[in-house]
């Protein structure tokens, strides 16, 4: 059906619209781990919150022994992420899963994964992967059509491999880190990087702006392309125009863009 804008309304079997992938880990009865993909999160300060499907083991495992990690995979190891996709830690596998899905207790083996113990929780960690979170769960909520619960975890130690962490800081290297990345059944590596917050902390005006505002003057972006951008320096006094910039340095421009979308692309 067209409408207006041309948009069609569709009918799509998943609305997996692009979420990084994670391997959770949690306790089985028997003390064993257990490691399932899934994609269905979000992080809100030192929460995350997990969407996981109900008779699967993993939420069993949680509502029984409230602490669990999240390895989240890079791009390249999403054959490690597939291996484990067609099987489940619960035996036997529940009727909804039955000759689609086997039962393996045996999760981190499969995968060609190795499980390293954690600091603070009794579930292990994906050695392998770059970037692993251990948490503690505060709370299980079930999804009102009963087919997941919302698993609200407070994160409290996080593991970074090095070539992913910004020396010298506790900052993720954004440009360095690639998760494994889930859209509509298919996996992606990310793209390449278009646009910062202002939060970012590379966001920080170039050092002529700096000096400037220092000194008490006032600065306005002026324009900002993909390349370039100009940037007026006012005096304090009535703000006339003492001088303009040319930005060219990527990092320059970047931040000169980010100054214009706070201002109002409208
Ligand atoms: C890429 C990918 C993403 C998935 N996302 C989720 C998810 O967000 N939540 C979930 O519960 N299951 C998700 N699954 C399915 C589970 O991994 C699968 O049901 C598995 O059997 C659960 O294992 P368990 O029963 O041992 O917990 C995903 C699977 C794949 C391969």
């Amino acid at each position: 059906m067209a409408e207006q804008s041309g948009h069609r309304v569709i009918e799509p079997s998943v609305l997996y619209v692009g979420t990084p992938v994670y391997l959770v880990a949690t306790r089985n009865p028997d003390g064993t781990a257990n490691l399932a993909p899934a994609s269905s999160h979000f992080a809100l300060g030192r929460m995350i919150v997990l969407g996981l499907e109900e008779g699967g083991q993993s939420l069993d495992n949680v509502r029984a022994h409230p602490e669990l990690t999240v390895s989240f995979p890079a791009s390249h190891q999403w054959t490690h992420v597939e291996s484990l996709a067609g099987v489940t830690g619960k035996d036997p596998v529940p009727a909804e899963k039955a000759g689609q899905y086997a039962f393996e207790p045996r999760k981190f083996e499969r995968a060609g994964l190795t499980a390293i113990g954690s600091d603070l929780v009794g579930v292990p960690r994906v050695a392998e992967a770059p970037l692993q979170l251990e948490a503690r769960v505060a709370r299980i909520t079930p999804g009102v059509a009963g087919v997941y619960g919302m698993v609200e975890a407070e994160v409290v130690r996080v593991h970074a491999a090095p070539e992913i962490v910004v020396e010298g800081t506790d900052h993720i290297d954004a440009e360095a880190w690639h998760p494994l990345l889930y859209a509509y059944r298919t996996f992606f590596d990310r793209g390449v990087e278009v646009g910062w917050t202002r939060k970012n902390p590379l966001a920080v005006p170039p050092a002529d702006v700096e000096r400037w505002e220092v000194a008490g003057g006032e600065w306005r972006v002026r324009s900002a392309s993909a390349t370039t951008a100009t940037v007026e320096l006012r005096r304090c006094d009535g703000g006339e125009v003492a001088d303009v910039l040319t930005l060219t340095e990527p990092r320059d421009v970047r931040w000169a863009r980010v100054q214009r979308a706070i201002e109002g692309v409208g």
